[in-house]
Parts: structure tokens; C-alpha cells; sequence
């Protein structure tokens, strides 16, 4: 009786334990720092120049070219995806992020923005309006993938989208244009450029296709086995090297193209040539998206020789219009170029972006000063020809001055009680490390003179004094004299 008391409470502790254990897991995991989720990341305020410079060369082509921006939601109905992008593709069966909201409906956060743009035209009436209806757009979209380098669940993109019009000349325009955006950031790459028809050249293809493949059929990698029942034209760009070799004798789909086909591709290429761009023709890209015919490309950065992380890309997409519920025959074409991988390589060739300038830091000292400056701030903030900094959470002059010296401003308005008291400041050029007291009321026409003449080239030289010109933003003594109220600050600087 009494070992079976021990038993049972031998147990009770074990359990006990166990809770204990549990609970302590749940506090600890309730206590651990939140992360991002697996796939998405910050993008870093030193991180953000690159990024805005993308985002500036982009918007830049779009005013060149004549393409308006559109910024569409970032949740849509799952239903469009499906009908637009297609059941059997990657990005539909595998990665999208879908639930069911609390009204019932089926939404998913946006995978690509060419399904999204057509929904627009189409909703909006556009077809109305003189076409091509031009599109410019760029924000996040989500694809649940498997993270990898150039691989992210949520990723930026910017693109453009021509619709209503089937003029090949469009096509080349818009390669042009994903082109010219790279290589206005200074990346060099080719252009991968092939035909996939028209569904009718398509489906005879696909049946030569799978008759090569399927006497192969023992040497393709899992998933290309299922490719070949469900979207063969993929067989051609799976990365797996078994497959890769089998693909050089494969069928090519140049060879079926019919005579409108072949004509409108090699109007495309003649366009090409004419403006002198470097291109493949590469019968071995497809696309992962159901929706193109006729023109797709991509481009490679030029030391990405397998396309590993293509930059961008895209084609034309004649029948999706359609397809979700549009006119018949309103055919279009894009590109999308992604943002991430755009960022990683300039940051890889190391092209440089200059740090945001900022050419005068205002500096104050005690009360008065501080509300005198705040207000000067404000009056001064949309000169429109210099940016202007300020730490007016800072009392210490000193502390504000290594500020100014970190972001290396051209030149620092200091205030103090003196100054407020006669209606001055003190203008101290950064780089020569001189002062002048300057009137109160003639701070925006000085700085501007004086930092016209920066841009120019010219130093400034505010003394006579060839010495003190070559000292650093070290104030010298005689100065910090003179500064009365300042005078410690500045001298401990
Ligand atoms: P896409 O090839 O799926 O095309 O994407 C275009 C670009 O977005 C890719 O070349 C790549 O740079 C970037 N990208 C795609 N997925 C990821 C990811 N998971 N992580 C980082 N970057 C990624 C489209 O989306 C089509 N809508 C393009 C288009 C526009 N076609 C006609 N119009």
C-alpha cells in the first residue's frame, strides 16, 4: 500500500514537473525577442539610399516613357490569381499567402501586379481611353517560397505595363526600358529573348515536346516528372543539371512558330538590333506565369550565367485581358524588374550612392536661443535650394557641434544668448573651421550664396589669414574668445 502511495506520488511530481517545465517554456518563449517572419526582412535606414536610388531611376523611366502610376491593393481575391497567373504555376499551387477573411471571402496578399493592373483596366473602364493604357507601379509582393539568397516571401518589385495595343515595336520599347533602368543604376546585363506563340503554335509544340521528354522520362528530376503531364514548357528551364543536359537536343519553339508569330518576333528583334542592345536569343526560357505568348524576356545580370536570380522580366500576355472577363482581343505587355536583387547587386559591384547631403546644422545655446532657432527652423526648412539639420532635444553646444561634424554639414548656425540679444548669429564654415557673425535677418541669402559658391568648386575663405584657412573644424582661441556665451562649448569641441 505504502509503495503504491510512493508510486503515485512519484508520478503527481513527475507531472507537476512537467507543467512546471511547460509553463516555463511558454513564459520564455513569451519573453524571446520577436523577429521578422522567415522570408521577410527590414530594410535598414543605411540600407535605404540604395533602395531610393532604384526607386528614382525607376520612376525616371516611367516619366520618359509615358507610363502613369498605378497602385493597386495589396490584398486581392484569391480568384484572380488563379484565373490570371494559372492553377498549375508555382506561384498558385505552392506560394501564395491565402486566407479566408472574416466576411468569408478568399484573398490573397498580392504574388505579382500584372493580374492586379489588368483587374484594374478592366474594372476602371480604361479600355475607354486611348490606348495603350500605360502603367507604372512599384511595391511588395508576397510568394511563399523557399527562402534563399535572391529569395525573399516578401519582395519588391517595379514595372510596366502596356495595354491595348499589339504593335511589336511596344515590345522592344518596353525590353528597352528594363534595360535602360539597369543599366542607369550601372549594371551591366543581357537580355534573354525568346518567342512562345501563340496558343495555337504552342500546343503543337507541346506535343513534340512531351514526345521528346517522355522517352527520357527516367532520367528528369521529380518535379520535372510532373511537369510533363501538367505544364511541360517548364521542363525547358529547370535548373537541375540532369535535366539541363537533356534540354540542348530538345525541340526548339522558334521552330514552330506560325507566320504571324514568327513575323511579329522578328520585328521585335529587328527593333533590338536597331537600337544596338545586348541580347540572346534563348529558346530555353519560358516564364513560370501562365498568362504570356508571343515575346518573353528576361535579364541577367552579365555574370549570372545560368539566370540563377534573373533581375527582371516579363512579355506579352495577349489573351489575359480576356481571360478576366475584359474584351475579347486586347492584347498587352510588361515587365517587372525586382528591387531586392537589383539592391544586392549594386551592392556586390559596389556602385556607389552618395549619402543624403545635409549643408547646414542649426546650433543653440540656452533657452532663449533654442526657441529663437526653433523658429528660425521652421522659417528656413523650405528654402528649396539646401537641407537643414538640428538636434534641439540636445543642451550641450558641444554635443551638437560633433553632430554637425558626423554629418559632415558645409556649414553650422550657431545661437546663443548674446546673439539673441542683438539680433545675430554665428555662421561657422565647417570645412575651414571660421566663424563670422552675420545679421539675424540675412541667414537664408548668405547660406545660399555661400553654398552656391561650394557647388561651384570655390572654397571659401572668410579671412585673410592663409593659416587658419587650412585649420580643421577645430575653433581656434581668438574666436572662442569673441563668442562670449559660446565661447566654452565651442572651445571643448
Ligand atoms: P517574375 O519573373 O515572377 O515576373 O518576377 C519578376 C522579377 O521579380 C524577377 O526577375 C525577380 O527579379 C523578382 N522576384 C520574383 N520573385 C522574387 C522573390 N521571391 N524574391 C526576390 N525577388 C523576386 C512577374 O512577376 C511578372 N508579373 C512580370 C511581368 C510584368 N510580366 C508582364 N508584365
Amino acid at each position: 500500500m505504502l509503495k503504491k502511495k510512493a508510486i503515485i506520488s512519484q508520478k503527481s511530481n513527475k507531472t507537476a514537473e512537467r507543467k512546471t517545465g511547460k509553463a516555463v517554456k511558454k513564459i520564455r518563449r513569451a519573453k524571446k525577442n520577436i523577429a521578422t517572419v522567415t522570408g521577410m526582412r527590414d530594410i535598414l535606414p543605411q540600407d535605404q539610399k540604395y533602395w531610393e536610388k532604384v526607386r528614382q531611376v525607376a520612376k525616371q523611366i516611367s516619366i520618359d516613357y509615358g507610363y502613369d502610376r498605378i497602385d493597386t491593393p495589396v490584398l486581392e481575391l484569391t480568384e484572380l490569381f488563379v484565373r490570371g497567373v494559372g492553377a498549375q504555376t508555382d506561384i498558385v499551387e505552392k506560394e501564395m499567402f491565402s486566407f479566408t477573411d472574416q466576411g468569408g471571402d478568399n484573398l490573397v496578399l498580392r504574388p505579382e501586379f500584372t493580374a492586379a493592373a489588368v483587374r484594374a483596366y478592366i474594372q476602371h473602364g480604361m479600355l475607354n481611353q486611348i490606348q495603350p493604357v500605360k502603367f507604372f507601379y512599384l511595391g511588395p509582393l508576397f510568394r511563399h517560397e523557399k527562402p534563399q539568397s535572391g529569395r525573399y516571401r516578401q519582395f519588391f518589385q517595379f514595372g510596366f505595363e502596356a495595354i491595348g495595343e499589339e504593335n511589336p515595336a511596344l515590345d522592344a520599347q518596353l525590353i528597352l526600358m528594363g534595360w535602360n533602368s539597369l543599366n542607369d543604376l550601372g549594371i551591366e546585363s543581357v537580355i534573354q529573348v525568346n518567342s512562345i506563340g501563340c496558343m495555337s503554335c504552342r500546343e503543337e509544340y507541346k506535343k513534340v515536346l512531351v514526345k521528346y521528354y517522355k522517352a527520357k522520362a527516367k532520367l528528369l528530376c521529380e518535379s520535372c516528372k510532373t511537369r510533363l503531364t501538367k505544364n511541360p514548357l517548364r521542363l525547358l528551364d529547370c535548373k537541375e543539371s540532369g535535366c539541363q543536359e537533356l534540354k540542348d537536343d530538345a525541340p526548339q519553339i522558334l521552330d514552330y512558330l506560325d507566320d504571324n508569330c514568327k513575323e511579329h518576333f522578328m520585328k521585335v528583334v529587328g527593333y533590338l538590333d536597331e537600337l544596338d542592345l545586348p541580347y540572346v536569343l534563348n529558346p530555353y526560357i519560358v516564364r513560370g506565369l501562365d498568362y504570356y505568348n508571343r515575346t518573353i524576356f528576361e535579364y541577367w545580370a552579365i555574370d549570372d550565367v545560368e539566370g540563377k536570380n534573373a533581375l527582371g522580366g516579363g512579355g506579352r500576355y495577349d489573351g489575359l485581358v480576356t481571360m478576366l472577363g475584359g474584351r475579347e482581343d486586347t492584347p498587352a505587355c510588361g515587365l517587372a524588374m525586382g528591387l531586392d536583387r537589383i539592391v544586392a547587386k549594386m551592392r556586390e559591384k559596389n556602385i556607389e550612392v552618395p549619402d543624403k547631403r545635409v549643408d547646414v546644422f542649426v546650433a543653440q545655446l540656452g533657452d532663449a536661443a533654442k526657441k529663437k532657432a526653433m523658429l528660425m527652423y521652421e522659417n528656413l526648412r523650405p528654402n528649396g535650394s539646401f537641407t537643414i539639420a538640428q538636434a534641439f532635444h540636445k543642451d550641450s553646444l558641444k554635443k551638437q557641434l560633433e553632430l554637425a561634424n558626423k554629418m559632415k554639414v558645409k556649414f553650422t548656425l550657431i545661437i546663443g544668448q548674446k546673439e539673441v540679444g542683438e539680433g545675430t548669429i554665428m555662421l561657422r564654415d565647417m570645412q575651414g573651421g571660421v566663424q563670422e557673425v552675420i545679421d539675424f535677418n540675412k541667414i537664408e541669402k548668405e547660406l545660399k550664396k555661400r553654398l552656391e559658391k561650394y557647388r561651384e568648386g570655390a572654397v571659401i575663405d572668410l579671412t585673410a589669414d592663409e593659416e587658419e584657412k587650412e585649420s580643421s573644424t577645430e575653433i581656434p582661441e581668438e574666436d572662442v574668445a569673441d563668442l562670449g556665451d559660446l565661447g566654452d562649448d565651442l572651445a571643448a569641441v
